[in-house]
């Protein structure tokens, strides 16, 4: 067979005769379990059925569905529910602020809170991109992203995430997600699962290609790696999860039933709704019952006035297909995060246009129908956000290398800005449509996860302010091709600083043959060349990387005249306030990088698919390296990389010491066991003719309605398949509305709590040992034993801002998860035989302290 599997995989032979026709297969999980009220969840849960029980079914239809591509105000709007007060939802992009708007702020990106290693300040982000969602009157942020995770350096969209490393990514991503939700919004994790490239993630005309790719992986692999940070966002009560463009086994990540019903809603006990990608839905029936609950935006294609939802959706549960539990428990889940978020306290109409700035304009755009009326009122939502960006900003900010060039003084003599990177696009900041292109400074990447800037203040102006503070001179030259400039600048400078950068996004925008992914590592727009002429004449660069991810550097890194490196990711409307503040010491650098450097592209291995290798069928992307991706890769491959996972440098320095551990007293872990409750229903259904379109509604084309033309079942879905393909996909299980097996790994948010059980309590002195204070980040690291695991995994790590000669102790603990590996065998989490042990320091391979861990028998 053409998947070759993983050791652990292959130890169950049922699991490998699984696949069929050769190809990776997604082993079928029904019923679709129903929510029922678990933890935190209990009393919006009961808000909800209450409310629910009183809707009909076409009103929880609507809540389901969205109304199609523009033609309300947000990119994303569900129908309402107007006879019981329930708005539509609008729901918007993106995980660094408001996309499509105005008078918002534009937040430093996903990669950029990973570079800070700072719970705290993910959290603070993340309450007040909620609150600017909440006063421009959108219900659902659709982010943060932990997909992808950033299985190969060169994927189009890693830096709308956090980090490649599960345990970082989740913390973070769980902080985030407690932000938004605390400030009156449902946060949505998205992309659910394993949307690692841009390339095939959708078909269309030209790639000749059947389907989607197909992103294959093991049990272990998932459980451990890809699956790991929604545990943590599942945990964290996350309202939405949204699920991915591509296919994950040869099943469609919005139909899968393996991804959603089992491992999302019965293994981690999900409590919210599945919300498809913007057509991201196959199958009407077949999502439903594999546990969608909401189709975005509704339509089956942008604006073909049809929709797998909608009316169908009406008439599945009215042909009895689809279960009325089903359709209720959408809603029911619709509503419960809702009330969760206390959105029924906050919500206001959306007061901006996704579609125009301009102050007056069609209440459909779409189809220019409805009232002609007011839909830009230019609501300032900035508040003081601009002093938490521009922290954010420096905080993320990683000093990679420092020969005692940094921190400037203020009173250099001359001071050179060298690179386009340095300055503004010459359209504006705004001049790129969703930022789809690289000119000027690089201060978010493009695609839909972006933000219109309010301002974007430069590189060369932060700086040139400062130069002239101290009354320097400055001279910057941001024409990139103009060598004969950049020399003479660089030849006067006392320091010269060159700004670079490397630029990515999502796949339905090419940038310079960039289609979403990354062509390559390195710089764009002749960075080398830059660096190169200007090291050759001045002995002191300093340079500053805004980039997506990892650039190669090898070429120019050890070069002495390179006195110091920083990367600076895309840090949003502040960028020249963030990286002058790190430059001129008015912040100590404490960011460390969340992903390795390695010397070449083929370093990190997990290359992108960019050649259909499936014939015309689905592309095959076999996950074959399971867990080894970034700094577990290079461990194990024993791959020097440039600068490690963890790597970075602060004005000051830190010692550490005093590792101690102490093992706790824990319960024995128990798979969960028993049965659930059975399935309830909300409500009663009529018949057909209850459901017809109202008299006298006036329909806006291409508008999603739940309604229905006709009592005739088939034609008012006008599907030539109608009641012919169903057997061939849908289980009698599917069906199935009886207490269901529960499994081992379930009975809480994230999982079995036992998981979440400490089992031994870690701390560690660290000291700065340097003249100023700074900030540290002590990471701990565990080796789970065995013959293929990693050597180390990050588990605990923690920000702490210590003053000169001061002392910290700090104190984390383990729980069984951190010690746990997946166990395909018992479906489980266990703790294997091999010995354990402790590893602290201040990145993946400055591991000083290490100990043993011993488990009480
Ligand atoms: C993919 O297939 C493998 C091997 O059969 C299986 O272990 C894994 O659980 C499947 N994952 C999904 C999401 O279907
Ligand atoms: C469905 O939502 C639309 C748009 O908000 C609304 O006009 C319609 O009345 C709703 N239908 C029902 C049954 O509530
Ligand atoms: C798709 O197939 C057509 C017809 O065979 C061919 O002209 C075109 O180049 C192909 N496109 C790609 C991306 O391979
Ligand atoms: C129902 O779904 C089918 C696809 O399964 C689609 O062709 C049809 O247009 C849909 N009907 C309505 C009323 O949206
Ligand atoms: C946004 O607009 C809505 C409706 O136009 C209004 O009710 C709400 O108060 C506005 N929000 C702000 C913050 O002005
Ligand atoms: C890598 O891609 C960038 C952006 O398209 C381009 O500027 C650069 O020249 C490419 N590098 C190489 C070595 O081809
Ligand atoms: C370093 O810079 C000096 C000019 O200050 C130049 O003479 C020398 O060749 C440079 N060295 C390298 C390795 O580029
Ligand atoms: C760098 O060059 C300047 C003059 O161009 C010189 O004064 C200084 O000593 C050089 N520094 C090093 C470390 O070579
Ligand atoms: C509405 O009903 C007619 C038949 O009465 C049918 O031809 C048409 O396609 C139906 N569906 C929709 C979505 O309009
Ligand atoms: C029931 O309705 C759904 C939604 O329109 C349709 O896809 C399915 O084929 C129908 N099944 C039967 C048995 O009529």
């Amino acid at each position: 067979m053409r998947f070759s599997w993983l050791e652990a995989v292959a130890l169950t032979a049922s699991v490998v005769n699984a696949a069929q026709d050769n190809l990776a297969y997604s082993p079928p999980f029904y019923p679709s379990p129903w929510a029922d009220g678990q933890g935190d969840w209990a009393h919006v849960y009961k808000r909800a059925v209450e409310i629910v029980s009183q809707m009909t079914l076409t009103e929880k239809v609507n809540l389901t569905t969205g109304t199609g591509w523009q033609l309300e105000r947000c990119v994303g709007q569900t129908g309402s529910v107007p006879r019981l007060g329930v708005p539509a939802l609008c729901l918007q992009d993106s995980p660094l602020g408001i996309r499509l708007s105005d008078y918002n702020s534009a937040f430093p990106a996903g990669v950029n809170v990973a570079a800070t290693w700072d719970k705290d300040l993910a959290y603070q982000r993340g309450k007040a991109m909620g609150q600017e969602f909440s006063d421009k009157g959108i219900d659902v942020q659709l982010g943060p992203a932990a997909g992808p995770l950033g299985r190969s350096p060169d994927g189009g969209r890693n830096w709308e995430g956090f980090s490649p490393d599960p345990a970082l990514t989740g913390v973070l991503f769980a902080e985030t997600i407690k932000g938004i939700q605390d400030a009156g919004v449902i946060a949505t994790a998205k992309h659910y699962l394993m949307n690692e490239q841009e390339h095939y993630r959708q078909t269309s005309e030209g790639l000749n290609i059947s389907d989607s790719l197909s992103s294959n992986v093991d049990d272990k692999t998932m459980h451990e790696l890809y699956l790991w940070p929604f545990a943590d966002a599942v945990r964290a009560g996350v309202g939405a999860v949204m699920c991915s463009y591509n296919q994950i086994n040869n099943s469609y990540g919005c139909q899968n039933s393996h991804l959603l019903n089992k491992l999302l809603k019965a293994e981690l006990g999900f409590q919210g709704f599945v919300m498809s990608d913007w057509s991201a839905q196959h199958s009407g029936v077949g999502a439903a019952l594999a546990g969608m609950d909401m189709s975005m935006p509704g339509d089956v294609g942008f604006n073909t006035g049809t929709s797998f939802y909608g009316a169908n959706l009406t008439v599945g549960v009215l042909n009895g297909t689809i279960p009325q539990y089903r359709v209720d428990d959408m809603a029911v889940r619709i509503m419960a995060a809702y009330y969760k978020v206390g959105r029924d306290r906050h919500s206001t109409p959306p007061n901006f246009s996704s579609w125009t700035r301009d102050e007056f304009g069609f209440e459909h755009y779409a189809v220019s129908e409805g009232a002609y009326e007011r839909v830009n009122e230019f609501v300032n939502v900035q508040r003081k956000h601009a002093d938490l960006i521009r922290r954010v900003g420096a905080d993320s900010t990683v000093l990679l290398k420092n020969q005692g060039a940094l921190p400037l003084t203020g009173k250099e003599m001359t001071v050179g800005i060298l690179g386009e990177d340095a300055g503004s696009n010459p359209k504006g900041a705004n001049g790129c449509d969703d930022r789809g292109c690289d000119k000027g400074t690089l201060a978010m990447a493009w695609g839909s996860g972006t933000a219109n800037f309010p301002y974007l203040v430069t590189p060369e102006q932060a700086i040139q302010n400062k130069v002239l503070e101290g009354r320097g001179n400055v001279f910057a030259v941001t024409d990139n091709y103009d060598m004969k400039r950049i020399q003479a600048v660089a030849a006067q400078s006392s320091v010269s600083l060159v700004f670079v950068n490397a630029d990515s996004g999502e796949g339905y925008i090419t940038v310079d043959d960039n289609e979403g992914d990354r062509k390559n590592l390195t710089l764009w727009q002749n960075g080398d060349n830059v660096i190169k002429t200007v090291t050759e004449n001045c002995n002191n660069t300093v340079v500053v990387i805004h980039s997506v991810g990892p650039v190669l550097i090898d070429q120019w890194y050890a070069n002495p005249n390179v006195t110091a490196i920083l990367w600076a990711g895309l840090p949003g409307q502040e960028s020249g306030n963030s990286i002058a503040d790190v430059l001129y010491g008015r912040v100590n650098p404490g960011g460390k990088t969340p992903f390795t450097w390695g010397k070449t592209r083929e370093a990190y291995s997990n290359p992108l698919l960019t050649e259909p290798n499936n014939g015309v069928g689905a592309p095959q992307v076999d996950f074959e390296e399971g867990v080894f991706i970034d700094y577990r890769h290079f461990d194990r491959a024993n791959e020097e990389p440039i600068y490690e996972f963890g790597h970075g440098l602060s004005y000051t320095t830190f010692g550490y010491s005093h590792l101690r551990i102490q093992p706790l007293k824990a319960a024995d872990y128990t798979p969960a066991t028993g049965k659930t409750k059975a399935a309830q229903i909300f409500g009663k259904i009529e018949d057909a003719s209850a459901y017809l379109f109202p008299d006298g509604l006036k329909k806006i084309h291409e508008f999603i309605y739940p309604w229905l033309n006709t009592t005739d079942l088939k034609a008012a879905t006008a599907d030539p398949y109608y009641g012919e393909k169903d057997s061939e996909y849908i289980p009698s299980s599917a069906q199935d509305a009886s207490p269901q097996p529960r499994l081992p790994a379930s009975g809480g948010a994230g999982g079995n709590p036992g998981l979440y059980e400490d089992l031994f309590r870690i701390s560690v002195t660290i000291t700065n040992t340097g003249n100023v204070a700074g900030d540290e980040v002590p990471q701990l690291y565990v080796s789970l034993g065995g013959p293929n695991e990693p050597k180390v995994v990050l588990r605990k790590f923690e920000r702490l801002h210590i003053s000169p000669s001061k002392q910290v102790v700090w104190s984390t603990t383990l729980n069984r998860r951190d010690l746990s590996n997946w166990d395909v065998v018992s479906q489980d989490w266990v703790i294997s035989p091999y010995d354990k042990s402790v590893h602290v320091g201040s990145s993946s391979r400055k591991l000083k302290l290490h100990a043993p861990l011993v488990f009480e028998q």
